[in-house]
């Protein structure tokens, strides 16, 4: 008898919402096209060592998880190749589960590694998902809607209690080295000014700042909204914190920028993280809608062989590109759009 066809799915890096729509829209097109659907738990590390850790994804364990944030198979920032043997564990564990391709969930990190693991023989079909949307090759990823509300709202609710106390509010936002959240959220809530690490705050730049929010004062406003993205460079320096004595994150901008504020203004500031917050929760539902498009997508090349794929957003069409499009570092936040939210500064 023939045996069926199998393929597996995992998910890697930070999680975000629409993760657990891309999970059941892999598996129940899977399993309706008659393949078994095998679930790696905890990213590329339920795939090291001798024993995988895997779970079959069935009709029952893929259902009502559509609006459920985070991911059903966990997920973790391990890469194969920081571990000795690591690629060659993945490749063997692929082989004794009977895998015939791996559709890998990933932003910038996972999907640079996946394409290495693809070079290495490796049938990978990649899906991005981040709430930072710089994949290279797609013009959004999975998550990055849900984390762009999120801060909107933030930001809506930031501006009551500013107009309230007269005051000069800040959010820092995520997004690593890219502008993407801060933009668009900043632009849908109309923010006074937004800065992001495309665009390096240098002293005259910082004046610039200054001089809208006195102007801004003058017409007789008396707040204004900022927001700054976790990766922005001001005065030479990004801001970070140690997590756990040998890993560092970015954060700290805000304060940083709150404080410059403070010291050359008299405008009474205050500065909010929005933090982990902008990455947990409900799906919105184009990521919900995005994460189905692309687990489908996903699934119709599998079944034709095609590996080493992308699948991507191109003028508002999901497609499957080379996979080889991630290669070259992120996607910065386009300046042309960052123009357009520039307009109402101030
Ligand atoms: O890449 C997604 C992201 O949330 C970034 O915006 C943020 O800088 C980073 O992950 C935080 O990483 P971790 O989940 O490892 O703390």
């Amino acid at each position: 008898m023939e045996q069926r066809k199998r393929i597996g799915i995992l998910t890697s890096g930070g999680d975000c919402p629409g993760l657990n729509a891309a999970i059941r829209a892999v598996a129940k097109t899977a399993i309706a096209s008659g393949y078994d659907a095998i679930g790696i738990i905890r990213g590329w590390q339920g795939l090291l060592g001798e024993k995988s850790n895997i779970i079959l994804l069935d009709r029952i364990n893929t259902s009502g998880i559509i609006d459920r944030g985070g991911t059903i198979l966990s997920t973790s920032r391990t890469s194969p190749f920081d571990i000795k043997d690591g690629p060659q564990q993945v490749i063997n564990s692929v082989k004794r589960l009977g895998l015939d391709g791996l559709i890998v969930l990933g932003g910038d990190g996972t999907l640079n590694c996946s394409l290495e693991m693809y070079e290495l023989g490796l049938p990978i079909i990649g899906i991005p998902k981040t709430i930072d949307n710089d994949v290279r090759g797609t013009e959004y990823c999975i998550g990055f809607q849900t984390a762009v509300q999120v801060a909107t709202d933030a930001l809506d609710r930031l501006r009551s209690t500013a107009a309230s106390h007269h005051r000069v509010m800040i959010l820092e936002v995520m997004g690593r080295n890219a502008g993407w959240i801060a933009t668009y959220a900043g632009m849908a809530n109309g923010a006074d000014y937004i800065l992001i690490p495309e665009i390096v705050m240098d002293d005259k730049k910082i004046g610039t700042l200054i001089e809208m929010l006195t102007a801004r004062n003058k017409r007789g406003i008396s707040f204004s909204i900022i927001v700054v993205a976790e990766g922005t460079v001001i005065d030479g320096t990004k801001y970070s914190y140690n997590v756990d004595g040998k890993t560092s994150k970015l954060g700290g901008v805000g304060r940083y920028l709150a404080e410059i504020i403070s010291e050359r203004t008299d405008f009474n500031t205050r500065f909010s993280a929005l933090g982990y917050v902008q990455r947990g929760g409900t799906p919105v539902a184009y990521d919900r809608s995005l994460a189905t498009h692309f687990g489908v997508k996903a699934m119709q090349i599998a079944k034709e062989g095609k590996y080493g794929r992308l699948i991507a957003l191109k003028n508002n069409k999901v497609r499957d590109v080379p996979l080889e499009d991630v290669r070259g570092g992120i996607r910065p936040c386009s300046l042309k759009i960052y123009n357009i939210a520039e307009k109402f500064f101030g």
